[in-house]
């Protein structure tokens, strides 16, 4: 029997490190969910002391989920520590996960403390991690850029604190596979405690290693991967999750390791993740790329219908890809369109269903071809949670190359309806700027997205922002075949969470 492999996602803390990526609480709780139906091992939540907003979105992860463990990042640092073991306090499965740089440069610079505090700071804290939860991880940071000799000293003192895992980060993505893979065989079986702990890795992207990295590193004795969502993170990022558990799954035959990742769930966590933070997949991303399965060329093309494996060497199917890519049309009724979402893993309530049919319908009206992204779209767009305090009645946007952009919008509040106009310095800086005035709430855009979620000129748009008011900021999505009107629906949605986070309508109408 191969050995199981454990999968540590860190989506919602270093994935959330990626500029522009991070998520509320309802999004953490949201990705979340859909990593423990993914089958994940451990869920890294958050740095709980970084932000009351963090803290409180890492112990709505650790109440939300029971099959993962649940873990909050600390410094060396009581305080650090307090907020973590408080934050994942009520999760089945707790873990507090400490670190401190060991690196010369980082001890000189950064830390300007020498070894041996190093040392005793990290066995302090272990040993008061301890006192909360049973389940400790230690993480040397840089310690790829860390002397071997200094490592190993560590890695046996903090084991002998309590450190159930160590983990061994490749910070600045500065590793060679062959090296990281030496520096990892040497801690398995040249030190003392090698053996007594789950040896991890947590690989950065900056040469575009990481997953090579982190692979050498289980066949060196790593025993636990750390990795996010679509390989998001600080910088270039982390190691794929996806990539690396499917390179586990698909090269058996070299790499004779498990993971427990429901597969066929990847997709669908992809896209959640890409929607939620607004960092869009690039279409050659391997596995969840849009173009990842995609056969351009008719030599492929034709090997591909003479026998699938020519060209191919995972099964679309296996992450989750439905082989048809085209569904449901104008003349689908209810029933099938229900089955359809079934398969995509949506089991809606009956109001819901009516909603998320009448919007098909609709979508079905403009567009010959629905595909499953549409679907998702729609559903997702249906079944937000959040009061919808505006609602998008109408909107007409002029623009051109010798006209001053210039947007109405009329909004639905209660029984009220609020209609404006203003200009803008484009059509959606028109539109989002008529919204302010009739929301009376003056937002600042931080980020803007435009991801066409299927192809062909009728593609469906999805536009995702980042918005702030106040100390609030929330991410709003819509979608439709109208990228102004996606825009539009994008920034109604987000004022819409921003009134909904202050608790109240504070806006006048
Ligand atoms: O990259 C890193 O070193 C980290 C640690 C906190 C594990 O993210
Ligand atoms: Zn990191």
């Amino acid at each position: 029997m191969s050995e199981r492999i454990i999968i540590f996602d860190t989506t919602l803390r270093d994935g959330e490190q990626s500029p522009g990526a991070s998520m509320d609480t309802a999004a953490k709780v949201e990705v979340a969910r859909q990593l423990e139906r993914l089958g994940v091992d451990v869920i890294e939540g958050g740095f709980p002391i970084s932000s009351p907003g963090d803290f409180e979105a890492v112990k709505a992860v650790a109440q939300a989920v029971t099959e993962p463990a649940v873990a909050g990042l600390a410094r060396c640092v009581k305080g650090d520590i307090d907020a973590a073991a408080k934050a994942v306090e009520k999760a089945k499965k707790p873990r507090i996960h400490v670190f401190l740089a060991t690196s010369k440069i980082h001890m000189k610079y950064k830390l300007k403390k020498a070894e041996e505090e190093i040392l005793r700071l990290a066995v302090e804290s272990v040993k008061y991690a301890r006192k909360f939860v049973d389940d400790v991880e230690f993480s040397p940071e840089d310690a790829s850029r860390t002397d071997l000799n200094f490592l190993a000293q560590v890695f046996d003192a903090v084991v002998d604190a309590g450190a159930m895992t160590v983990n061994i980060p490749d910070t600045v993505g500065y590793a060679i596979p062959e090296e990281f893979g030496r520096v990892i065989k040497h801690l398995y079986e040249n030190t003392r405690n090698g053996k007594n702990a789950v040896i991890s890795v947590h690989c950065h992207n900056d040469l575009g290693l990481a997953v090579a990295n982190s692979l050498t590193a289980v066949v060196n004795g790593a025993r636990q991967v750390e990795c996010t969502i679509n390989g998001i993170g600080e910088r270039a990022g982390n190691c794929s999750l996806e990539e690396v558990v499917m390179a586990i799954r698909t090269r058996k035959d070299v790499l004779d390791f498990q993971t427990r990742v429901n597969t066929r769930e990847i997709i669908k966590t992809s896209r959640l993740v890409s929607k939620l933070t607004g960092i869009i997949v690039q279409p050659n991303k391997a596995i969840v790329g849009h173009n990842a399965f995609a056969h351009e060329a008719g030599i492929h093309q034709d090997g591909i219908l003479k026998e699938r494996t020519t060209y191919e060497i995972m099964k679309p199917a296996d992450i989750g890809l439905t082989e048809s890519r085209l569904v449901l049309g104008k003349h689908s009724g209810r029933h099938a369109f229900n089955e359809r979402l079934k398969d995509l893993g949506y089991s809606l309530s009956a109001s819901d269903l009516d909603k998320a049919f009448a919007a098909f319908k609709a979508l079905a009206d403009k567009k010959k071809e629905i595909y499953d992204e549409d679907l998702q779209a729609i559903v997702e767009e249906q079944l937000v949670t959040i009061p919808p305090t505006y609602q998008l009645d109408y909107v007409h946007i002029s623009s051109g190359t010798s006209t001053i952009p210039t947007a109405t919008v009329r909004l639905k509040k209660d029984k009220n309806i609020l209609q404006d106009a203003s200009c803008g310095d484009g059509p959606v800086d028109a539109a989002y700027k008529t919204i302010d005035r009739i929301t009376k709430m003056k937002c600042r855009l931080l980020n803007y997205s435009l991801q066409a979620v299927t192809s062909g000129k009728d593609a469906m748009g999805e536009v995702v922002v980042r918005v702030r008011h106040g100390k609030n900021e929330v991410t709003g999505r819509g979608a439709s075949t109208d990228i102004l009107e996606a825009s539009t629906k994008a920034y109604v949605n987000a004022v819409n969470r921003l009134l909904f986070l202050k608790g109240s309508s504070t806006a006048k109408s």
